[in-house]
């Protein structure tokens, strides 16, 4: 008997490898596109050349190099990497899709909340418009721009992900060693917006859309539960019985990372999942304090 497959660029990664599990607990066979050919995995290559395997119903697109990578100084070229990872893969997913014989159901997509201008007074929506001039802004409108298909047959969902909390991968784990040692804190002046949301929300937004044939669109993948920076440090030093005020000033996030990419550390969004909601999605963590509480224990 034929199994219907999901194909998940990028399904080597931390939310990919969390979604693949969710889709083979709901009955789907998976594969990942890497770079690196493997038992579960399949190339860029051989998606450009062969299309989508037999029996293809999802098809999402998680690739991206990863921005926030302390040992890669932001260069040129390293950027031009971080933009192209996700727009060429994009694009290789998106004619695959398109040139199908048999279109999937589904063509799925991450983005983040960088959308959205830094604002310490907004309030975003999904509705909400993209900043101009903003470097985040534009790579993450291209990125869904790239994404964009019209085809009757086949529904495309963007999830806006904040950051991504979970006990093994994503920024949490590196974020846990300084509180630990009780050497935590905000990061610059701690007032800025800081989006976040449970792995198993993030993950759960993707198996909403792929199992309502109502979903369609952008979902904001945040929290209803906004909270700044020094907030989120409280919390985490609450949850952790640790002091958490060793602010880390902005001065050493900008040396460390580069004025362009410090500041998506330093500034931020309040960003609300009005649609998501509205769409159905009940949130397994909508309080920071419960995800926290999981992520970190
Ligand atoms: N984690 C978060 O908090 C968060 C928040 C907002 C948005 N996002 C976005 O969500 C996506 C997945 O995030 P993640 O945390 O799961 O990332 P991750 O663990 O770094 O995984 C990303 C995957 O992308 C592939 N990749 C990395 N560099 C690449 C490159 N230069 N060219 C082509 N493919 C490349 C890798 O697959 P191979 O090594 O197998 O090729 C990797 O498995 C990313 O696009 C990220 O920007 C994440």
């Amino acid at each position: 008997m034929s199994s219907k497959v999901a194909v998940i660029g990028g399904g080597t990664g931390f939310i990919g490898q969390a979604l693949c599990k969710s889709l083979e607990r709901n009955g789907y066979k998976t594969v990942a596109v890497s770079r690196n050919p493997g038992k579960s995995t399949i190339t860029w290559k051989y998606i450009e050349q062969e299309g989508l395997p037999k029996n293809t119903e999802i098809v999402i697109n998680l690739a991206g190099e990863p921005v926030l990578n302390v040992f890669k100084r932001w260069s040129a070229s390293f950027k031009k990497e971080v933009w192209e990872s996700r727009i060429s893969t994009t694009n290789t997913l998106k004619n695959a899709v398109l040139c199908s014989e048999s279109p999937p159901k589904l063509w799925g997509s991450i983005s983040g909340v960088g959308f959205y201008p830094p604002s310490s007074t907004l309030v975003y929506n999904e509705d909400s418009k993209p900043g101009s001039n903003d470097l985040w802004s534009d790579l993450t409108h291209a990125w869904e721009n790239a994404g964009k298909i019209e085809h009757k047959n086949i529904r495309h969902v963007v999830v806006r992900s904040g950051v991504v909390l979970a006990k093994s991968g994503g920024a949490l784990p590196q974020m846990l060693i300084p509180f630990k040692l009780g050497l935590g804190g905000p990061i610059g002046d701690g007032s800025q917006w800081f989006p976040w949301i449970h792995i198993d929300d993030i993950v759960g937004i993707f198996m909403h859309a792929i199992q309502n044939n109502s979903v369609n669109g952008v979902l904001n993948g945040v929290a209803p539960d906004a909270k700044t920076n020094q907030e989120f440090s409280k919390y985490l030093g609450s949850v952790l019985r640790r002091p958490a005020i060793l602010p880390m000033p902005s001065f050493a996030v900008n040396m460390l990372y580069g004025p362009e990419r410090g500041i998506m550390l330093l500034q931020g969004q309040n960003v609300y999942p009005k649609l998501t909601q509205a769409s159905g999605y009940k949130f397994v963590y909508p309080t920071l304090e419960n995800a926290l509480r999981e992520a970190s224990s």
